[in-house]
């Protein structure tokens, strides 16, 4: 959580920063706060509210230029949101300023030991307590930055990635990792400090993500130096070529980044699946997986780690790899895995799945799973993401950057990785005949075609938020491979409209929820053709006879939902397997509209962040 960008070169660095932090504000929007130095002295302006409220507030209070600066949108973690929490913090000399991505566990004992020394706190922040811990080390031993900041940081627990610059050596940043993400963009005689590339992809294409445990000391006209926090050993930076363009973290036309997130699943999908998915030929091929074959085809079992919507897609995955491949398959929460002492071996082949590759509660899943010697393969969006550095294989989902918060191309392109996996471990043991191979990987194919078909329902789910868009509640309802895309639903809902709903595999209502059931309640039933039609149609009978009001989501051309359901959205026939792929799509639109017409901030809604970087 939180988004932190940096500039030390030639360029004025006050724009790059503020048009920087509104790229990262999908990390957090509670706060924000940019220090600009202007030759002479350091310029702060931070306060409460979104970079657009930074920047009214900066206009005021920051009038001179610079070509150095660093600059922070804030996910609270210490301290409610309000100015004097927002970053960057400065030390108590005035000297030091840092802004931080993260969490310093011990800042409590740390942060007496510093009152005893006669440093004074103005804010509640964790952050502020490790620029004071840096100001007390470089005091001590007369220290340079750099080295006060290893020492620093080799006294902390927890996660962070920082930016640290000293007025009394201003040509300087000192940038360091640990659990949280950090690249630095490599120009002609500038430097770029970010969570991640967005910030300065229109100034260039080479970018070096730093590792966990590294540091970086990044000065002006000079190459950048990259070291071990922990034993000061050098490392030789890799600098890679950076695949993102700016049309793809723009918005294109559209209202909210979601609905262009939504509506690019027909292209992300193929791209998905591009070089990978060999109709014709038979062939699904995916490199991370065909070099682990044997660890796949060994493994006792699988067993899915993730959170939120990567979990929904685990559960998708579990269903299509039993059915396919035949292997058991465990789907657990990545935040109680890791904390219930889980039984894992060397034969279980672990799956982490995350869209942005940074989630603390599942790489911290990876690493127990690594420890007892499973196997782990990572299906991450975000090249070079930590999640996919630390597992032993993996595949790319190719979906592109996903900077709504609320997730919807990352989940159809996750179920695709995961469906392509299926298949390959079917193929290699046997268990799909060859006609029900080849169907799938024909009908995988002509998906994207009608995940297009399925974004025609637009008008119509419009239509029905306009009717349901002052329910307090919703209940979703979904069996087999649609009881996922029932919980996913909800999810959307509750996150972006702030609507109470909640997903239930369709035959449970009874056990329960059919509690609440009555005229004022909307249930929305996912009732597809295939799978299991007639079990649903039963349920929709019983909704129905206590008078809830149905909005089911059919098959084109049914008939028999029709007459029961108050409101139908035809989407595309598919097989059952892939059906998540389609029937997901309203379901997305649906919760985007209602959240439209009750004016939420779609793209940025309340409390939440995109990646979930602490635990
Ligand atoms: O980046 P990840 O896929 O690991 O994120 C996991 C969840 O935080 C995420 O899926 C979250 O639930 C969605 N943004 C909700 O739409």
């Amino acid at each position: 959580m939180c988004g932190i960008v940096g500039y030390i070169g030639y360029r004025e660095a006050y724009p790059i920063i503020i048009k920087g932090l509104k790229r990262l504000e999908y990390r957090g929007y509670d706060s924000a706060g940019v220090m600009l130095y202007d030759g002479e002295s350091i310029k702060l302006s931070k306060t409460k509210g979104k970079v657009s409220d930074l920047e009214e507030k900066a206009q005021k209070e920051i009038t001179t230029n610079g070509t150095i600066g660093i600059g922070h949108t804030r996910w609270a973690t210490h301290g409610v949101p309000n100015d004097v929490n927002s970053h960057p913090h400065v030390s108590n000399s005035g000297d030091l300023v840092i802004i931080h991505n993260g969490i310093i566990e011990n800042y409590a004992p740390l942060k007496v030991e510093l009152i005893k020394r006669g440093y004074s706190f103005s804010s509640d922040t964790d952050s502020e307590v490790l620029i004071n811990l840096i100001e007390e080390v470089q005091k001590k031993e007369n220290l340079k930055l750099g080295k006060a900041v290893q020492v620093a940081l080799n006294q902390v627990v927890g996660a962070y990635a920082i930016a640290v610059f000293d007025k009394k050596n201003p040509n300087e940043i000192v940038a360091a990792r640990l659990g949280s993400p950090l690249a630095i963009g490599i120009g002609e005689g500038e430097y770029f400090i970010a969570s991640d590339a967005s910030p300065f992809i229109e100034y260039t294409s080479n970018a070096v993500y730093l590792e966990d445990g590294e540091m970086a000391n990044i000065r002006l006209h000079r190459p950048m130096k990259v070291r071990k926090i922990k034993d000061d050993s050098i490392v030789d930076p890799y600098i890679q070529e950076l695949q993102m363009n700016l049309e793809q973290i723009e918005k294109g036309g559209y209202d909210h980044f979601m609905l262009k997130e939504i509506y690019e699943q027909p292209s992300v999908i193929k791209d998905t699946y591009r070089g990978r998915l060999h109709a014709n030929e038979g062939i699904i091929q995916m490199a991370g997986v065909e070099d682990n074959l044997e660890k796949f085809l060994n493994a006792e079992r699988i067993i899915i780690v993730a959170c939120g919507t990567s979990w929904h897609a685990g559960l998708v995955a579990e269903y299509v790899i039993e059915e396919f491949a035949r292997i058991p398959v465990e789907v657990e929460y990545a935040s109680e895995f890791r904390y219930r002492n889980p039984i894992i071996n060397s034969k279980d082949v672990v799956i982490a799945i995350s869209q942005s590759g940074e989630t603390a509660d599942t790489m911290a899943a990876i690493k127990l799973a690594k420890e007892h010697g499973a196997f782990v393969f990572g299906v991450c969006n975000v090249v070079g993401s930590s999640i996919s550095r630390e597992s032993h294989a993996g595949a790319y989902t190719h979906a592109g950057p996903e900077i709504g918060v609320a997730s919807t191309k990352a989940f159809t392109t996750q179920i695709t990785v995961l469906t392509m996996i299926a298949l390959r471990l079917a193929k290699a043991k046997g268990t799909l005949t060859h006609s029900e191979f080849h169907m799938y990987l024909q009908e995988l194919e002509i998906i994207p075609e009608k995940v297009k078909e399925a974004l025609e329902t637009n008008d119509k789910t419009k239509e029905i938020a306009g009717v349901f868009k002052d329910s307090p509640n919703c209940l979703y309802l979904g069996r087999g491979y649609n009881f996922p895309v029932a919980l996913e639903g909800a999810l959307k809902l509750k996150e972006i409209s702030y609507i109470h709903a909640e997903g239930y595999p369709a035959a449970e209502m009874k056990h329960g929820p059919i509690a609440l059931i009555d005229e004022l309640m909307p249930v929305i039933v996912i009732a597809p053709k295939q799978g299991h039609y007639d079990k649903i149609v039963s349920n929709i009978q019983e909704i129905k006879s206590r008078s809830g009001k149905i909005i089911a989501v059919v098959t084109k051309g049914d008939t028999q939902v029709r007459e029961l359901a108050d409101y139908v959205i035809e989407i595309p026939e598919t097989s059952d397997a892939l059906s998540p792929l389609i029937t997901t799509i309203p379901l997305q639109l649906l919760s985007y509209h209602i959240a439209v017409m009750r004016g939420c901030n779609v793209d940025q809604p309340r409390n939440l962040a995109k990646s979930v970087t602490v635990e």
